[in-house]
């Protein structure tokens, strides 16, 4: 048995659902259902013998604790976090809690659980914690992509919070022996993606005949990942990672901001054409920029395949298609998350910006 924290977001229920289908043992589910928690994307494994679900906090320390002596699990994943920039602007002190508190309690409960076992399960254990490629800082045009020994510059409240815990992880194996391993991961797009990120956000508002919002002039640069292959990519780090050691993941698919939006917009001229007979590129909109942008993310990966062997499956344009094709066969899926709180957010970002 695993536990995997954040199991009920984007990348967290990828990977439970990818796990299910692909790899042997069972499944906990740890989480605290926040905004961005749904458990309707685990529903095709709720019934399954294999997966639980536990409804709870990573800075809960003591049911965390509970939990771990209940289930003996093999590993604790830690994909658990408040992950949006933007909301880490208007917000931060929950990125704080949750990153930072959050993963100090799970390090703490997973240290005193490992400690206990008998030598053979100490020597199985794995506490794998998923961070991101923001941690690095910004890239400049020229730059060489990031690497495992490229120094920490986080620049927003969101990277700062998951760089202190990529450190406390670090920290935990060198003081206290725990076998950690540590993977830094580019921008992921893919199925059950909540809206208020930009790829999902554009199909969204495209379908909905809203504005397209490209914050500055779109020239940022990430470099994009299908989640399927990040999934992929943890459970062979999961497998066959070397303990205490940290491995990028990315998709060599560094792609302009401007130039997802204009994929997007033509894939859906042809998917889904608007009952105009217009083009959806015609609802781009500029915006005033994010404070702090980071210019260009972009990730050295070289390091996991040769090393594990992972590259990734698809490329942008399969990738994209696939997510497209997604969103437009779960348009209910969509409706479903897209009411309340959704909206409030959506005045909140973007009523400033215009
Ligand atoms: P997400 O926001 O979609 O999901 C986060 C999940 O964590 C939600 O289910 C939420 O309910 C849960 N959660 C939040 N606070 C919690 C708490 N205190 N206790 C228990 N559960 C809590 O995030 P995501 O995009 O799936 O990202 C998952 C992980 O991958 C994060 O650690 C993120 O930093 C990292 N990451 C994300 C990307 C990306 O492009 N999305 C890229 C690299 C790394
Ligand atoms: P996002 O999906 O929020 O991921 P991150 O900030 O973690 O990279 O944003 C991806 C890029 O798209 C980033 O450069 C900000 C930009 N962006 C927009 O231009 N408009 C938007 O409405 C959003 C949400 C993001």
């Amino acid at each position: 048995m695993i536990i995997v924290t954040g199991g009920a977001g984007f990348i967290g229920s990828n990977f439970i659902l990818n796990w299910i289908k692909k790899y042997t043992g069972d499944v906990l589910n740890y989480d605290k259902l926040t905004y961005a928690g749904n458990l309707e994307n685990l529903k095709s494994v709720e019934k399954n013998p294999r997966y639980q679900f536990v409804r709870g906090d990573i800075c809960d320390q003591k049911l965390f604790a509970e939990l771990l002596a209940k289930h003996k699990p093999t590993a604790v994943l830690n994909f658990a976090a408040e992950s949006h920039v933007d909301r880490s602007i208007h917000g931060p002190r929950e990125f704080i809690e949750t990153n930072v508190m959050g993963t100090f309690s799970l390090l703490q409960a997973s240290k005193d659980y490992w400690q206990n076992l008998s030598e053979s399960k100490r020597k199985e254990f794995r506490f794998l914690h998923v961070s991101t490629d923001e941690v690095y800082g910004s890239l400049e045009l020229d730059d060489p992509p990031f690497s495992e020994t490229t120094p920490y510059e986080p620049n927003s409240p969101y990277s700062a919070s998951k760089a202190a815990s990529d450190h406390l992880v670090r920290a935990y194996h060198h003081t206290y022996g725990l076998p950690t391993l540590t993977t830094n991961c580019s921008n992921n797009y893919g199925p059950y993606h909540f809206p208020e990120k930009l790829i999902p956000l554009v199909i969204h508002n495209a379908l909905q005949g809203k504005n397209l919002p490209i914050y500055g002039d779109g020239s940022n640069i990430r470099d994009w990942l299908y989640v399927q292959d990040h999934c992929e990519a943890i459970a062979t780090v999961l497998e066959k990672g070397r303990v205490g050691e940290t491995y990028n993941i990315g998709g060599w698919n560094e792609k302009k901001n401007i130039e997802v939006v204009d994929t997007i917009c033509k894939a859906l001229d042809q998917l889904k054409p608007r009952a105009d007979g217009k083009s959806y590129l015609e609802q781009k909109v500029f915006v005033k920029d994010r404070p702090g942008h980071d210019k260009r993310y972009a990730i050295d990966a070289r390091k996991i395949e040769k090393e594990l062997g992972w590259r990734p499956v698809e490329t942008f344009e399969t990738g994209m298609k696939k997510t497209i094709e997604w969103y437009l066969n779960n348009q209910e899926w969509v409706s479903n998350i897209t009411s309340g709180h959704y909206r409030e957010w959506v005045e909140k970002n973007y009523i400033q910006r215009s």
